[in-house]
């Protein structure tokens, strides 16, 4: 497998895969965007927070906004929504391990009940002409592996691709991802199948590929601090510090002051991993109060 023609996408993770982010790995090279999860019923009431979370920019096309939720009329209004927004797709998470999520029978709650699963699938589809995807797990637990049933009702009802990320919601992330279970369901359906779980490089992605023939592969922990991961070609040190100064003035220009101090923090925390030091700088990048500050502090261990 060619390396260089991998689908490689950046995986959706809440409060990190913003705008900002996405743009910085779609620059690096990654394939279609994926917000991070929006709550269906939220996005209704149309709270500031989640008004952030929808806002995608024009260089981010091709991008799917992800929707959390369990009552399918609520996600059908939601996903018109984001379509007459301009959403080029819209993702259904079916994987949020989360212990209130699931509470309420949403992430990976979804997939304990197929019937129900359907429904939501069926009347989702039926509200939007965009693309529709879903997001799943291997299964519940490992007494309830059911990523193929999940994957061939939802190719039955419509549904255009699958990413399985193929731990159990009970194994949250430990262990190892079993790749394997990606392989059973590129195998039972017909349309692609984005295989995840612990992509760290390259090499990773292709071995993944090679293993599971699946379409694409989405990498999530493994592009945190690393977004030079979607480049074809190794990012030099130089480019590195080119790409986290252009990820840092994004996250300035398009997220509100607070959320943008935050996010800097975050981001330059997980840039600086592997620095010698690297625990005790994070512990500063948190107790700084501006972002001149923290850029400051980043830049002097740099
Ligand atoms: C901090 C964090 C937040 C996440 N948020 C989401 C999310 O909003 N929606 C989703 O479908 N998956 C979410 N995930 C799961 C990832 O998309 C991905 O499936 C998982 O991390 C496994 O891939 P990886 O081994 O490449 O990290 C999240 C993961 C992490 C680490």
């Amino acid at each position: 497998m060619l390396d260089g023609v991998i689908d490689l996408r950046l995986a959706p993770m809440a409060a990190v895969t913003n705008a900002p982010f996405r743009l910085v790995a779609r620059e690096c090279g990654a394939g279609p965007l994926t917000s991070e999860e929006i709550d269906a019923r939220a996005l209704l009431a149309a709270n500031a927070r989640t008004s952030e979370l929808t806002r995608f920019l024009p260089e981010e096309h091709p991008i799917a906004m992800q929707l959390l939720g369990a009552d399918p009329d609520a996600l059908a209004e939601a996903a018109r929504r984001l379509e007459a927004a301009g959403a080029d797709a819209i993702d259904l998470n079916m994987g949020c391990p989360v212990a209130k999520i699931v509470a309420k029978g949403q992430g990976a709650a979804l997939m304990r009940d197929p019937l129900g699963a359907a429904l939501v699938l069926r009347t989702m589809r039926k509200a939007i002409g965009v693309g529709f995807t879903i997001k799943i797990r291997g299964g519940w637990d490992d007494r309830t592996v059911n990523a193929v049933e999940i994957a061939r009702i939802a190719a039955s009802e419509g549904v255009d691709a699958i990413t399985v990320h193929p731990r159990t919601r009970s194994q949250q992330f430990s262990g190892v991802a079993p790749w394997e279970i990606i392989t059973r369901v590129v195998d039972a359906v017909a349309i692609p199948v984005v295989g995840n779980g612990d992509v760290r490089s390259r090499a990773d992605a292709a071995a993944m590929v090679d293993a599971t023939g699946c379409a694409a592969v989405m990498v999530g922990r493994g592009a945190l601090g690393a977004p030079w991961i979607f480049r074809a070609a190794e990012a030099s040190r130089d480019e590195q510090a080119r790409i986290i100064r252009r990820h840092a003035a994004l996250i300035e220009t398009h997220l509100s002051p607070l959320t943008a101090l935050l996010q800097l923090k975050k981001h330059l925390a997980w840039y600086a991993r592997g620095f010698p030091g690297a625990a005790k700088l994070r512990e500063t990048l948190f107790g700084l109060e501006t972002p001149a500050a923290v850029q400051d502090a980043f830049w002097s261990v740099w």
